[in-house]
């Protein structure tokens, strides 16, 4: 590597990486020894790719705890095959317990889908935000503050989220089979470190409505 500011940015992170092998040689519960033979986490979380909402840092998690899957803007459509695998492999094979949708405030996905601007690629991908925001758009609009109008929809785009969850066939054919099975909407405050709950818990289908709910 020729360049020298991402030499030493990579060796930083070479030496950060020493640094955890040095803890995880010391530590004395077996735990890393056991993790290498298999996962057995209990928690899904689809988060923001955003590198301020580190999963398990925010929900005080150690490694083999919680099954990831991040993007921009915790956004859950039916037609991702990431997220569904993902999904599909927590849910199916994990059984997981608990799915926890991860927003935050001063997303910068959610930010950009109420402007008019382009941003490229990236633009029909927030698209999907948008719709989130026409479903709610009385609502967003009768808020006079912008920072508020792109807050509240956070918190809309992960119920949103946690709805198209709760409508695949994978969470429901788990909640069919018995399977317990929670699905949480939550918003990051970064700033002070809280995850908020939004209420809006599924752990069946009878809310879902006529179309929606499989039987
Ligand atoms: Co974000």
């Amino acid at each position: 590597m020729e360049n020298q500011d991402l030499k030493l940015g990579f060796e930083k992170i070479l030496q950060g990486n020493r640094d955890w092998m040095d803890f995880v040689k010391e530590d004395k519960t077996g735990r890393f020894q056991q993790l290498a033979k298999g996962q057995n986490p209990e928690i899904l979380w689809i988060g923001c790719a955003d590198s301020r909402v580190p999963a398990n840092e925010i929900t005080g998690t150690k490694p083999g705890e919680v099954f990831v899957h991040r993007n921009i803007a915790n956004v859950c459509v039916h037609s991702d095959m990431n997220m569904l695998s993902v999904l599909d492999y927590a849910v199916s094979v994990l059984k997981v317990k608990h799915i926890i949708v991860a927003g935050h405030y001063g997303c910068g996905g959610v930010a950009a889908s109420l402007s008019r601007k382009q941003f490229g690629v990236i633009d029909n991908w927030l698209c999907h935000i948008k719709d989130v925001y026409r479903l709610h758009a009385a609502e967003i609009d009768a808020i006079d503050n912008q920072e508020k109008k792109e807050d509240r929809l956070v918190e809309l785009n992960v119920i949103e989220q946690v709805f198209n969850l709760c409508t695949t066939s994978i969470v429901q054919n788990a909640w069919k089979s018995g399977q317990p099975l929670a699905v949480h909407g939550t918003v990051i405050n970064i700033g002070t470190g809280s995850l908020e709950d939004l209420h809006t818990t599924f752990t069946n289908n009878e809310t879902l409505g006529k179309v929606f709910a499989y039987k």
